[in-house]
């Protein structure tokens, strides 16, 4: 793996099934009544929130925690960000403090690869939401909670997502998730469908390796996940749709759309979800709906990340006897 994790395109697949297997061994850890590795104790992680993040933020810290690093949360407003503090001066901040790795959530699409590319800090960069660029913890988030729940943990480890039939549905434009899911899932091996409004399909589409359609029936039949994405309208400077009714009704997921999916396919949400738009309440609520299982699997996946990034060579988990969990092939 590199040294930094900025696009989900970075990423093998090896590297892609190491920090799922990784995060699989990792969720183990959370089922134990004490959920704590000694695994980053005296590493110093920064999490350093240029943008609003609920589930993101707290994630990342509680990942960090879990592996006993020592979290420094710095939000940009309350900050000297909002004296108008330039990226380079915070960062020659959190390098004199000794980040190991810096976290960065940015309202700029580039913002962490100018940060890892800078010379600026010495440690790892983890970008956790760029602009409308990416978020590659969440698509290994994504593919984790899809391996789950599509392929099973039984199969054992290694396994991926070949295959499968992903569609992503909704503000494809504005959406960084969106990207980083095609670019990981296509690396997995599994076919993917964005289906949006015309005026929320980005410029360049066609050179994305996947299908595009307009017509959300057409594609419900024959896809194992359904991916709903938030309309974002903080994003949002002109009308891209008529208006909300008329959105909901063409490429809302309601019951009866759910009920035409196969019986096996989950319905997926990144979060915030907009309820009554791009997700009907009835659907958002059903066993079918992995939102708050994605979030818990946030959790693993960023262990995994900042483990692989920063841990060095010992193993990341060790069982009650002593004995590593880790498999020789994932090493
Ligand atoms: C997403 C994000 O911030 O890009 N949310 C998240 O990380 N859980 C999607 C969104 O904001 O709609």
């Amino acid at each position: 793996m590199k040294r930094h994790l900025i696009s989900a395109a970075d990423l093998t697949r090896d590297d892609a099934v190491l920090i799922l297997d990784t995060a699989e061994e990792m969720a183990r850890v959370a089922d134990r009544p004490i959920k704590k590795l000694p695994t980053l104790r005296g590493r110093t992680v920064v999490n350093l929130f240029f943008e609003d993040s609920t589930r993101t933020r707290i994630s990342f810290e509680a990942a960090a925690k879990r592996l006993s690093a020592d979290v420094i949360n710095f939000s940009a407003k309350g900050s000297s960000v909002s004296k108008g503090e330039s990226l380079k001066d915070t960062a020659l901040t959190l390098e004199a403090m000794g980040a190991d790795a810096v976290v960065i959530r940015h309202h700029d699409s580039g913002a962490p690869h100018r940060l890892a590319t800078s010379g600026w800090i010495g440690g790892s960069v983890v970008n956790a939401g760029d602009g409308t660029h990416e978020h590659p913890t969440q698509a290994l988030l994504d593919a984790f909670t899809m391996r789950r729940r599509l392929v099973g943990v039984d199969a054992g480890l290694g396994h991926d997502l070949a295959g499968r039939r992903i569609t992503i549905v909704g503000d494809i434009l504005h959406s960084r998730v969106a990207r980083s899911n095609v670019h990981l899932l296509h690396t997995l091996g599994a076919e993917v469908t964005l289906v949006a409004p015309p005026t929320l399909v980005p410029i360049g589409v066609e050179r994305w390796p996947c299908e595009v359609s307009y017509d959300l029936d057409a594609v419900l039949a024959k896809s194992d996940a359904v991916m709903m994405l938030r309309v974002q309208r903080e994003r949002m400077n002109a009308a891209f749709f008529p208006t909300e009714r008329e959105y909901a009704r063409r490429y809302g997921l309601n019951g009866d759309r759910m009920a035409r999916m196969p019986e096996h396919a989950i319905v997926m949400h990144p979060g915030p979800m907009n309820r009554g738009m791009e997700i009907t309440a009835e659907v958002a609520d059903s066993p079918r709906c992995t939102a708050v299982e994605q979030v818990a699997n946030g959790v693993s996946i960023r262990m995994a990340v900042l483990y692989l990034l920063l841990g060095g060579n010992e193993p990341a988990v060790t069982a009650g006897n002593g004995t590593s969990t880790r498999t020789e092939e994932s090493k």
